[in-house]
Formats: structure tokens, sequence, C-alpha cells
């Protein structure tokens, strides 16, 4: 599978740390210190719909595969404006394609998930696949709730898979840890379905966390390696969901790695869920950082518990 083309779109608000403390009791120092976010750009009057558009076409035009082209369309998207139909309906109409289009929600994995399940697309016959990873974490969280509100942003990135190079290799893992990081939809007004769990915002235990993502992040990438024969120094970058700068240098670390193979985004646009890891790379992308033929490592984690990586080597 070869990766053709990516994009990325952020909505134009951004909201700075000494904002939040105008109605939270938090910091710029506890939000910086702990997490490493600054900023966050969050969806004011613009439509989540519409980012993810705008970072698809991006994506196509890079890659040169044109609308009627694409054979499926895979969106990963935990929640937006839409119970039905799916994101990635709405992005096929918006872009001008006419393929199939479905949702997966891989949580903050997402993008791997993708990836994951475009390969298998491609081996069973679909030529090009556009993957889009559409979020809006800040329509989750309770704004009064300082735990989690400061944490996340909103965004879009797009990616346009192709058949053709090596194979992606991937490790993915799911764990049903409700207890560790959850939020439910509204009930229904259904009268023969009376005990529903009442509306609840993402609920997060930050700790638990924390933990399942260094050692899954660390675990996962060395097992790709191994299973490859390669080492650390065979990997030009290490792209990880950017939902922590703590997490990512905690990784880092571990990997024994220099900080410039683990390039960092989190502190201008905070937790993008899915789309984090592939608005960064599309970021490395436009800005020439990346170089053709190297191997790029991605990781990623996210409520379910779920977690991925995967190895693939750049050919833009
Ligand atoms: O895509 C997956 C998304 N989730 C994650 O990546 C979360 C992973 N976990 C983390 O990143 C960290 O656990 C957090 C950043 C969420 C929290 O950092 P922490 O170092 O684990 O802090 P904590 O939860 O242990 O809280 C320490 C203190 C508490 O006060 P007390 O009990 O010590 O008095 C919290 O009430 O910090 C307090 N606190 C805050 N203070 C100021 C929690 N949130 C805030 C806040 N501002 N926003």
């Amino acid at each position: 599978m070869i990766i053709a083309g990516t994009g990325s779109a952020l909505p134009t608000q951004v909201v700075t740390n000494d904002q939040l403390t105008e109605f939270l009791d938090t910091s710029d120092e506890w939000i910086s210190t702990r997490t490493g976010i600054r900023t966050r750009h969050i969806l004011g009057e613009e439509k989540l719909e519409n980012l993810a558009a705008a970072a698809a076409r991006s994506a196509l035009e890079q890659s040169g595969v044109s609308p009627e082209e694409l054979d499926f369309i895979l969106c990963s998207s935990v929640y937006n404006d839409y119970m039905a139909p799916s994101m990635a309906c709405i992005v096929q109409g918006l872009v001008g394609a006419t393929c199939p289009a479905m949702d997966l929600n891989g949580a903050c994995a997402g993008f791997i998930y993708a990836l994951y399940t475009a390969q298998a697309y491609l081996k069973a016959g679909c030529r090009n696949i556009l993957i889009v990873c559409a979020e809006t974490p800040t329509k989750m969280v309770d704004w009064t709730n300082r735990a989690t509100c400061v944490l996340f942003g909103d965004g879009a990135g797009a990616a346009v898979v192709r058949a053709g190079g090596e194979d992606l290799s991937f490790v993915l893992e799911s764990q049903s840890r409700t207890e560790v990081l959850v939020g439910y939809n509204p009930p229904s007004n259904c009268p023969y379905t009376p005990h529903q769990p009442a509306a609840q915002p993402l609920f997060m235990n930050g700790q638990e966390v924390y933990k399942f993502a260094v050692s899954t992040a660390t675990r996962g990438m060395q097992r790709l390696l191994a299973e490859n024969g390669l080492t650390c120094d065979d990997i030009g970058h290490f792209v990880l969901h950017q939902a922590n700068l703590r997490i990512v240098e905690a990784v880092r670390a571990r990997m024994k790695q220099d900080k410039d193979k683990f390039p960092t985004n989190v502190e201008r646009t905070g937790n993008t869920s899915s789309a984090s890891a592939l608005i960064l790379l599309d970021e490395l992308n436009r800005a020439g950082a990346l170089q053709k033929g190297e191997r790029i490592a991605l990781s990623a984690f996210g409520a379910g518990l779920t977690a991925g990586a995967a190895l693939l080597r750049w050919q833009l």
C-alpha cells in the first residue's frame, strides 16, 4: 500500500490556555507542564464535514487521484453531527465521489485501524481509497470538567492510499475497559426501554490511560521492529497520536531516540483524536520533512481501550 497524498484542516478559531482560565479553575502553567498543550483549534461557525472535505480535497489533489477514481471512502469519526448517515457518505458528496463509503470507530487509534482496513480492501481489489479522520472531541467533553476539556481540539486529516509498494505491518490491540474511558449518548424516549444510562460526557481516568498509552505504544512499535528485523535506527520518524507531550516524551525515552525523530504538534492542536497522527503526518509531508523511502512508525491509542502501531515506507 502506498500513501499517495495527505491533507489536513483545522478550525480557524484558536483558544489559548489563558482563555480557559476565564471560566475554569486551571492555569497555563498546569496545562502546559502536564500536557505540552498551549493552544487548540475549536469548531465555531464551521462544520466538521467541511473540514473533512477540505482535508480530503488536499489529499486527492496531491495524489493525482480524481474523486471518480476512488473505490472506497473510509472515515474515522468518533462523534459528529450525524447519527446517520455516516460522515464518509457526507464527505463522498462534498468531494464529488461516487464510490461506497462507510465510517469506522477505533477512537483515537482510528487512523491506524483505517489503514489496516484499507490494506485489506486494497488486497480485495480496490485500487484507490480515501481515508478521512474527522473529529470534534470538544463536543464530547463537559466544559465544566477541567480534567478533560483542556486536553482536546478539533480537526481533520486525510490520506489517499493506493495499491502497490510494500505491505504495511500492523500491531493492533483492543481491551474492553469502559471503566477507564467512556462517554454515553443521550437516552432516547423509547417507552419500551425505560432504564437507559443517562447522558454522560467523556469520563477519563487520565493516569490509567497514560500508563496504557506509554506501554502499548512502546510495546507495539518494538514488536513491529522485531518482526521486521529492524531497529529504531532504521526508522526516519515516529509519528504518534498527539494526546500529551509527556506521553510522546516517555515513549521516546524508552525507545532511546533523538527528539527530532518524534515530531509533535500537540502544543498547537491539543488532542484531535484519530485525526491527530494524520494531521501531523500531513504537516511533516508538506514541510518536506519526510524523505522518499524512509520508514515511518505510526502509533496511536484511545478509548476502548484501543491501540495500534503501523510501519510504512514513505513514497512521496
Ligand atoms: O486520546 C486519549 C486521551 N487521553 C489521554 O491521553 C490522557 C492521558 N493522561 C494524561 O495525559 C494525564 O493523566 C492528564 C494530563 C489527563 C492528567 O495529568 P496527571 O499528572 O495524571 O494529573 P492528575 O489527574 O493526577 O491530577 C493532578 C491534580 C489533581 O488535583 P489534586 O487532587 O492533586 O489536588 C487534579 O484535580 O491536578 C488537578 N487537575 C487540574 N488542575 C489544574 C486536573 N486537571 C486540571 C486542570 N488544571 N486542567
